[in-house]
Parts: structure tokens; C-alpha cells; sequence
């Protein structure tokens, strides 16, 4: 079954669409089974991805509206190894047609129990907003991964964020969880930079993810020639962070499986009464266990607690495929 992820954050600007198209890309390269949700009319996770958005009929706002099967609205690019939910500026029509729906919060939630068994990853690319559609991204998911670029303004605005995670956690979507925070942009020669992330570590802990992505001319030039970063350019900075960004979110996801099965174990033989403890996350885990392509460690620099970022151009990209 998917994992659902949601990539939001209500300010502009901050990475979601990159991250969305290039997260995809590098799990797609480890052989996991994912779909990119375009869940913002401005299409650019479509593009992004290679994807014409205004060459399908089909897409979010036709599944939101309940109007096609699921599976009918996704493409599979050949040039890449994920698929793809197209959107367009349709999805401003399906925004104003859901508020007037009984249970407008669920569409998203309903449509993908029709294809969750295909994948393993399903990330959905939200607007910057706190709408409707954002909110049909939370009551499907499973997580939400927070972009944030280490600014002044960036932590303005994020308490909403997280109050309006609480209140669908506390009422449609109890499994919805902080999936993680991650430092998109960063420029490791900028003092405030390193201090905005300490404060994120701070308040987040181990929730921010130990990659960060740094500010990459590379990055940025990449979807207007419609290719995620992996193949675009794939020695670049940009491009080493979001595979080690892959790594880090597979190997919690093996550790969180194994310490389940460690407490599963633990509980079945114990006698009754006895407390089991499940084991710690292990960052060494680089073997992966479910028939998928083995996970490579994560590039010494790719990885840091805001005083040690990305700063070297000169790595090898990790080799995943
Ligand atoms: N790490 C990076 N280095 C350099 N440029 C980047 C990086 N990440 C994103 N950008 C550029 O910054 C701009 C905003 O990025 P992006 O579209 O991913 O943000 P967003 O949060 O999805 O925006 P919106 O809120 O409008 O949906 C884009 O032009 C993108 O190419
Ligand atoms: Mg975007």
C-alpha cells in the first residue's frame, strides 16, 4: 500500500513543485513504484515533469470532481520512471465546483483508494494555499513534508500550517503526521541561513531531514527542459541531494518497518504483562530488504544539522539505479 505524501507549505516559493518532481525521479531511479499528484492549477509539477498540461483531457480536476476512474487521469512519461497526475488551470474550476460538495474534503482520499495498491510513493505537489485542495491533500496523506528555505520569513505563517495539520489530525485524518521539514535553497555562506535551521532542529528535531538542498542554479533550469534534476544533470549539487533525500526517507522507512517488526516479535513471544521495546532508528542500514534496488550511503555533504550543508560540487552522484 502507498505511502501518501503531501509536500506543502502555504508560502510561495519555497521549493514544493522541485522537491515534488525530484523526489519522485530519485525513488523512481531506486525502482519504487510512485505517482506525482499535480495537485496547484499552475500546472508546474506537470511541466516540471515533462508532461504537456494542456494535452490530456484527463486530469486532477476531473478526479476531484469524480467525473473519470483514478487510474484513467494518470500518464506514465517514458522519459522518466514515474507517472504522473496531470493538472491545468481546470483545477480553479474544481475548487470552486467542491465547495458547494457534501464530504468535498475526501474526494482526493476516495479517488486514491483506486490506485493505492499500484505504488509504493504517491506525493502530491500542493498550491500555496490553505484550501480546499490542500485540504484534500491532507485527508488523504499520510505525512506532510514541509519545504522551508532558511530566510527570515520562513517560519512566518508556519504555525497556521501546523494548527491546520492538528485540526485534520484531530478530526478526518487522525494518521496524518509531520513526515518531515526540509531545508530547500540553502545557501551554506549566509549566516541567518545556518541560524534559521538551528531553529527548525530546535523546534523539529529529528522530524527535519538531515539532507538539505542547496541553492542550485541547475536545479532551477531543469524544468524548462521538462526533465527532473537526475536527468538533467545528474553530478550536479542539486541532484546529489534530492537521490541522498531518497536515501534518508527510504532508510527511515526500512528502520520504522524493522523496529514494527522488532515490537511485533517482542509482543507475540513476551509474557503477558511484559513491556516490548522496540530498537532505535539506524542510519546504517544500507541493504534494502524488499527486493528493491539497494539503497547507497548518503554523500558526506548532502547530509548536516545546519553546520555542515551542501557546499561541494565535486562528489560523485550516488549511483541508484
Ligand atoms: N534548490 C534550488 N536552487 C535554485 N533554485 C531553486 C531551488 N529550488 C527551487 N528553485 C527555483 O525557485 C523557484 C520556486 O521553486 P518551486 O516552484 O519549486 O517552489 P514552490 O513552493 O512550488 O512555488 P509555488 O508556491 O508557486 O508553488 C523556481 O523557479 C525553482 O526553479
Ligand atoms: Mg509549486
Amino acid at each position: 500500500m502507498a505511502k501518501i505524501i503531501a509536500i506543502a507549505n502555504q508560502k510561495g516559493g519555497v521549493g514544493k513543485t522541485t522537491t515534488a518532481i525530484n523526489l519522485c525521479a530519485a525513488l523512481g531511479e531506486t525502482q519504487r513504484r510512485v505517482l506525482l499528484i499535480d495537485l496547484d492549477p499552475q500546472g508546474n509539477a506537470t511541466t516540471g515533469a515533462g508532461v504537456d498540461k494542456n494535452a490530456h483531457e484527463l486530469t486532477t480536476c476531473d478526479v476531484l470532481l469524480s467525473s473519470c476512474q483514478t487510474k484513467e487521469a494518470i500518464v506514465s512519461p517514458e522519459h522518466v520512471k514515474f507517472d504522473v497526475m496531470p493538472s491545468n488551470a481546470d483545477l480553479t474550476a474544481a475548487e470552486v465546483h467542491l465547495m458547494s460538495i457534501d464530504g468535498r474534503e475526501r474526494r482526493l482520499a476516495e479517488a486514491l483508494k483506486q490506485v493505492e495498491a499500484d505504488y509504493d510513493y504517491i506525493y502530491i505537489d500542493c498550491p500555496p494555499a490553505l484550501n480546499v485542495l490542500t485540504l484534500n491533500a491532507f485527508v488523504a496523506a499520510n505525512g506532510v513534508l514541509i519545504p522551508m528555505q532558511c530566510e527570515y520569513y520562513a517560519l512566518e505563517g508556519l504555525s497556521s500550517l501546523l494548527q491546520t495539520i492538528k485540526q485534520v489530525q484531530g478530526s478526518v485524518n487522525p494518521r496524518l503526521a509531520i513526515e518531515g521539514i526540509l531545508r530547500t535553497m540553502f545557501d551554506g555562506r549566509n549566516k541567518l541561513g545556518h541560524e534559521v535551521s538551528n531553529q527548525l532542529i530546535e523546534h523539529f528535531e529529528s522530524r527535519v531531514y538531515r539532507t538539505i538542498i542547496p541553492r542550485n542554479i541547475r536545479l532551477a533550469e531543469a524544468p524548462s527542459f521538462g526533465q527532473p534534476i537526475v536527468y538533467y544533470d545528474k553530478s550536479s549539487r542539486g541532484s546529489i541531494a534530492y537521490l541522498a533525500l531518497a536515501g534518508e526517507i527510504i532508510r527511515r522507512e526500512m528502520a520504522t518497518a524493522s523496529a514494527r517488526n522488532a515490537a511485533q516479535t517482542q509482543t507475540e513471544s513476551s509474557p503477558p504483562g511484559e513491556v516490548p521495546r522496540p530498537d532505535g532508528e539506524s542510519d546504517g542500514v544500507e541493504a534494502s530488504t524488499d527486493g528493491k534496488a539497494p539503497v547507497e550511503p548518503l554523500p558526506s555533504d548532502t547530509v548536516g544539522r545546519g553546520d555542515k550543508p551542501v557546499e561541494s560540487s565535486s562528489q560523485e552522484a550516488p549511483t541508484v539505479s
